[in-house]
């Protein structure tokens, strides 16, 4: 096992890619389960935050559609990718160069939700509590965090192993579960390896 998978990747490693052109993990367009989520009235436009976006295919789909979206990513590739999308679209979204779990107290309490796509698993198991933390910071009491979990079945990372039982644990003393499943319309390699959750943050009183 290499040093980088033991103590996974830093902001440079993340750039390499970008400067690489080297994004394994993008799949190109908007990941179908957000469609249907969307097609199934699950979401509502309102302020909805992406972390770790890259390119940002979400962010694209939902400002189209409404949404006030803010992606955040630290690589500066990243952020470049999005700008240009947006612009060549003549779309309207806040894209921030900044470490998610750096978000200034500007944020806390602004979101009405916020969508998980392939960052959950990019960042180190041991930052998961800091992830759970942030994301209760910033979304509005009754907020959703909805998205996609990697269950990768493979050690090291990134790309980091999420079970269930992870979901259920990092996530059930602030948040509802109201939706927790093997998603059955994953891309093609991902497919029976993301948990589809939409969580419903707990009124501040409610935490435990
Ligand atoms: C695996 S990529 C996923 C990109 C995008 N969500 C997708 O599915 O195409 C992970 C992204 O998270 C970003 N990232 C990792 N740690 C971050 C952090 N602490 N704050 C902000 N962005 C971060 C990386 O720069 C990278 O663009």
């Amino acid at each position: 096992m290499t040093e980088e998978i033991r103590n996974g990747y830093e902001q440079a490693d993340w750039q390499k890619h970008y400067d690489d052109n080297d994004l394994a993990w993008d799949l190109g367009e908007v990941a179908q389960p957000f469609v249907r989520l969307w097609e199934d009235n699950v979401l509502q436009p309102g302020t909805l935050i992406v972390p770790g976006c890259g390119q940002g295919h979400e962010v694209i789909y939902f400002a189209e559609r409404g949404f006030r979206v803010t992606g955040v990513d630290y690589s500066p590739g990243a952020v470049k990718l999005l700008g240009e999308s947006l612009k060549h679209k003549d779309l309207n979204a806040q894209v921030l160069h900044r470490d998610f779990f750096e978000l200034e107290t500007a944020h806390d309490q602004g979101y009405d939700a916020m969508l998980e796509q392939t960052f959950f698993c990019a960042i180190r198991p041991d930052q998961r509590p800091a992830y759970v933390e942030t994301v209760s910071r910033i979304l509005k009491s009754g907020g959703l965090l909805f998205g996609l979990f990697y269950e990768t079945g493979e050690e090291g990372g990134p790309p980091f192993n999420t079970t269930e039982a992870d979901i259920r644990n990092h996530f059930s003393g602030a948040f509802d579960i109201e939706r927790l499943e093997k998603c059955s319309f994953s891309s093609e390699k991902r497919k029976d390896k993301e948990w589809l959750a939409v969580l419903r943050k707990k009124p501040e009183n409610q935490t435990g």
